[in-house]
């Protein structure tokens, strides 16, 4: 139950978003398998609730929630349902088989979104958050209810809105800032006057959930527990709509980091932030800006003199957190052709992988093999190792080998076998240059009316022989896939990200073409009911 905040430290719980609001961002979707490497690794991050999925959206989604449900450990799975029956039934089917779950459902309050995007009047909005709501009460007693785009409500219905609501049995309200509009100031007032106002607001946990349009969507978050909400609503990297969500890792690390500040505590094991901002940043295809808060690659990085010299005194000159808190480890030399398999399961176990026998053995011969390849092998090779071990065990073609002559003298010209099937295909094909040739050459085996619309290369580690991590992504008629590599050599890195989001993009084709739950269209949040 809510109260304002009190010097005593309340405990925030963590509702992370980053599987369906954060998956919603276009470009970010992932497999089914990606949904529940992030779901288990939020799990054990400590998040009180993961909303999993929207699961009438289309029959992935519902699988996907249906089975993090199944798995998930400690923390709470969600599912999203607009304010429809069907939605509700759908999202409560999912979620069946786990030990609790929440349905999470939601309408729009504001004057714009019921006049335009509902086409309904206030009066008959407030009837469907009842029944929504009750509908949901049949279901489970954890039911969560949101008033879209909340921020830009007139303050007497969303009042009414939410009191209906909790009436109806609702025990989360969330406030969404669904455009990112609001300011701290604003955020912050507009909680305390809902739970001055609003006569059954002790029966409810209040939350927030903030979008980064304008770039105040941590902030408003924690003006919102200042507010009063008990609940945040966030992404792993900000992931989301538009501009994102509020960074889950910078919202955990502001309240830990500034205990004087804001009185509170949330159950994240801030350890597990780096691992898990990588995981989402590899199966979204969504890199994590170099200078990006607590989890960008120069977040605890002293450049400059000055810096350095302030740091080699004491650290507290410059570093507000520890490395190590947020699980950032010293670059060391680790592997080599002579490490053995005990060494290499103790690196894996210390950089947060567990993997079974057979992908072990599989990372084992790959760290052989780019020993053998590149002088030294860093911690950052092993983790872009592994994670393109996770992509390439993915379903769909691989890339078996690859030849390309480029150079001033052209035309550049590429071979290449792939494994389709369970059979070997090789053809060979011209470009303007080496990726376009190897790109060319791969379209030949998997033909494709995909456009490219953002090739990207990033060196993992110092030196001419670095690991190349290419990222690639893919657009065809409305469906947008991404796709990720790495090898020392960048045209291989470049063809495995390719053929990466070829075979997204070839199940997503096959998604889009099965029929969804009970004839429903596929829809996404913000559509008519
Ligand atoms: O931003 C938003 O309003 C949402 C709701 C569906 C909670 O994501
Ligand atoms: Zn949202």
């Amino acid at each position: 139950m809510n109260s304002s905040a009190t010097p005593s430290r309340d405990r925030i719980k963590i509702f992370d978003t980053t599987l369906r609001d954060g998956e919603q961002s276009a470009g970010a979707s992932m497999t089914f398998d990606e949904k529940i490497q992030v779901a288990e690794i939020l799990d054990a991050m400590g998040v009180d609730v993961i909303e999993a999925g929207f699961p009438i959206a289309s029959q992935g989604d519902f699988e996907a929630v249906s089975e993090i449900a199944r798995r998930l450990h400690d923390a709470v799975p969600a599912g999203l349902a607009r304010a429809a029956t069907k939605d509700i039934d759908r999202a409560a089917e999912a979620l069946k088989n786990a030990r609790a779950f929440r349905i999470h459902t939601f309408i729009s309050t504001s004057p714009v979104h019921m006049k335009y995007k509902l086409q309904m009047e206030p009066e008959a909005v407030l009837e469907k958050v009842f029944a929504s709501v009750s509908r949901a009460r049949t279901h489970t007693d954890d039911v969560e209810w949101s008033a879209e785009d909340a921020t830009r409500t007139e303050h007497d219905f969303l009042c009414r809105c939410v009191e209906a609501a909790i009436k109806a049995g609702d025990t989360t309200i969330n406030i969404p800032d669904t455009v990112g509009y609001t300011t701290p100031e604003e955020y912050r007032a507009l909680f305390e006057m809902l739970i001055n106002r609003v006569p059954n607001a002790d029966q409810a946990v209040f939350s927030t959930h903030c979008h980064n349009d304008l770039g105040m969507a941590v902030a408003n978050s924690l003006a919102g527990v200042m507010g009063g909400a008990r609940q945040i609503e966030c992404t792993v990297n900000g992931l989301g709509e538009r501009a994102g969500n509020a960074a889950l890792e910078e919202i955990v690390m502001a309240i830990r980091t500034r205990a004087d500040a804001f009185p509170f505590t949330t159950g994240i094991k801030t350890p597990m932030l780096t691992q898990a901002s990588k995981l989402v940043s590899t199966v979204s295809g969504f890199p994590v800006q170099y200078n990006k808060a607590i989890v960008g690659k120069n977040a605890f990085a002293h450049e400059s003199g000055i810096h350095q010299d302030g740091m080699l005194k004491h650290v507290e000159t410059y570093e507000i957190m520890r490395p190590e808190d947020v699980g950032v480890r010293e670059t060391n030399l680790v592997m080599g052709k002579h490490s053995g398999r005990h060494a290499f399961r103790e690196k894996l176990k210390d950089l947060g992988y567990d993997l079974g026998d057979n992908a072990f053995e599989q990372a084992f011969e790959r760290m052989k093999a780019l020993a053998d390849r590149k002088k030294h092998v860093y911690d950052e090779d092993i983790e872009a190792l592994v994670e393109d071990g996770i992509v390439s065990q993915a379903e769909g073609a691989k890339v078996i080998a690859l030849t390309v002559i480029a150079g001033t003298g052209g035309p550049q010209k590429a071979i290449i076998t792939m494994d389709v099937d369970g059979h070997h295909v090789t053809k060979e094909a011209n470009g303007t240059g080496p990726v376009d040739a190897t790109f060319n050459a791969i379209k030949a085996i998997l033909p494709h009316e995909a456009k490219l619309s953002l090739y990207q290369v990033h060196a993992v580690t110092e030196g001419t022989d670095a690991q190349a991590e290419v990222s690639v992504r893919l657009e065809e008629e409305g469906r947008v896939a991404t796709g990720r590599g790495a090898d020392v050599d960048t045209l291989v890195s470049s063809a495995k990200a390719y053929v990466a989001a070829l075979n997204k993009l070839s199940i997503r084709r096959q998604k889009a073409s099965e029929p969804t739950a009970e004839g429903v269209e596929a829809v996404r949040v913000g559509e008519r009911i």
